[in-house]
């Protein structure tokens, strides 16, 4: 591996002064262990024993709906339930600078990302007849951003007492030699460290208080990028409450068998998401008596975890994933690149590990087209486009 701070020196020497210090505290305040994370590249953490996870499928949710719906209304009554909502990524592959959730998606009309997500909270809050905490987490790259864009918007509506942002860790990316990388002259190119250390952000911010004095329990946690999601959904929480379970995730039903998801399963006798290209052909094509796919439901990061579990975890570390990302940066001669393809690694820890820390999970089936209409690209699968479709199918005006 090239020399791993052959931009920052080069830098470096041309900096005199306060610049040169500022760039000075600013590595010495980078975590930069998490390159290790370099040296596993390809090879993967090894994987347990894997086995199917039953789901609470349609049909039994249905069927007991409105005794789930009792509990979850009773739990958020009580104020112990909180949401979290994941934007702190930076959306790349959507190629829109400004915070995702800051995104128009309406025709006829203004229709934030932030809007639509609010909007399915606010039909939780009308039905229990009382406010749900909830928990904004963003990055330094676009906090300001996005509390100034809530604040013009008055909240969309929202009780803002409720809201609490909160900032996340940033990391270090490298070039493909494993060279860290310069943003601009005085900066070291960081980024989100990934979403899976939200909670661990989330105490640093000091709202381990806030949690306890709302009495919250569960946490609600989602992605900033799915408009159709329910949000503290009553029934999911009831289902997960009434099951015993630690945690609990939303999931649908697999398009195709090999349809690229992480399917939340068992490994080792803990809840646990697979990625598609980590399942064997026997795993992945595996059907039950009933003729469904044994490994059938895809994860949607919706999740409902427990408060106690999140705290005793709190300090476990989460694998460190290897990514391939655009990274604008400043080259050894101080030129900047705004790269049209993947020129870097970044590091991120991810949300769908943590399930694997809880004790046990309850996946908790959706109806797709009602409740999933992820935005991630620009343009065809799962884009602006896709997702007005769903949304209109679902009733929502554009
Ligand atoms: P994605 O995996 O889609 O990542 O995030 P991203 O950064 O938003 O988008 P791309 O991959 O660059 O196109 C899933 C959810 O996790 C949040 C995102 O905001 C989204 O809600 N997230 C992701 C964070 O909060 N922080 C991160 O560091 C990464």
């Amino acid at each position: 591996m090239a020399e791993k701070f052959y931009y920052v020196d080069k830098q470096l020497a041309r900096l005199e002064g306060a610049d040169k210090a500022a760039l000075q505290a600013q590595i010495d305040d980078t975590d930069w262990s998490i390159l290790q994370a370099l040296e596993h590249i390809g090879g993967g953490e090894g994987r347990g024993v894997f086995a199917p996870l039953p789901a609470m499928e349609i049909a039994e949710i249905k069927e007991r709906e409105e005794e789930l719906r009792a509990i979850g209304l009773a739990a958020i009554r009580a104020g112990k339930v909180g949401a979290v909502l994941l934007a702190g990524g930076q959306g790349t592959r959507l190629g829109y600078d400004q915070p995702k959730g800051t995104v128009d998606i309406g025709v006829t009309r203004s229709l934030y990302i932030f809007q639509c997500l609010i909007q399915n909270l606010q039909k939780v809050t009308a039905e229990a007849g009382c406010m749900v905490p909830l928990y904004i987490m963003t990055s330094t790259v676009n906090h300001e951003a996005t509390v100034s864009f809530f604040r013009e918007h008055d909240f969309f509506g929202y009780d803002s007492s409720y809201v609490k942002f909160f900032i996340q860790e940033m990391a270090p990316a490298v070039d493909y030699e494993g060279r860290v990388l310069m943003s601009d002259e005085k900066n070291l190119a960081i980024s989100p460290n990934g979403n899976g250390g939200w909670f661990g952000s989330m105490v640093k911010a000091g709202l381990l208080s806030d949690l306890s004095e709302r009495g919250v329990q569960w946490l609600n946690i989602f992605a900033v990028d799915n408009v159709l999601q329910q949000i503290a959904d009553p029934v999911f929480v009831g289902a997960t409450i009434d099951s015993g379970c630690e945690s609990g995730a939303k999931v649908v039903k697999k398009a195709a068998p090999d349809e690229r998801v992480g399917v939340l399963c068992s490994e080792d006798g803990r809840p646990s998401i697979v990625e598609y290209y980590e399942m064997t052909d026997e795993m992945l094509h595996s059907r039950k008596e009933n003729g469904d796919l044994s490994y059938g439901f895809g994860v949607i990061l919706n999740y409902l975890f427990g408060v106690e579990k999140l705290v005793e975890i709190v300090e476990q570390s989460l694998p460190v994933h290897v990514v391939e990302k655009k990274v604008p940066y400043m080259d050894e001669n101080g030129v900047s690149h705004k790269p049209q393809e993947p020129n870097a690694y970044k590091f991120e820890t991810l949300i769908l590990d943590m399930v694997h820390m809880m004790g046990s999970c309850l996946p908790y089936e959706v109806v797709r087209e009602k409740e999933f209409a992820p935005i991630k690209n620009k343009e065809g699968v799962d884009s602006i486009v896709s997702a007005r479709e769903l949304l209109t199918r679902n009733g929502v005006t554009l």
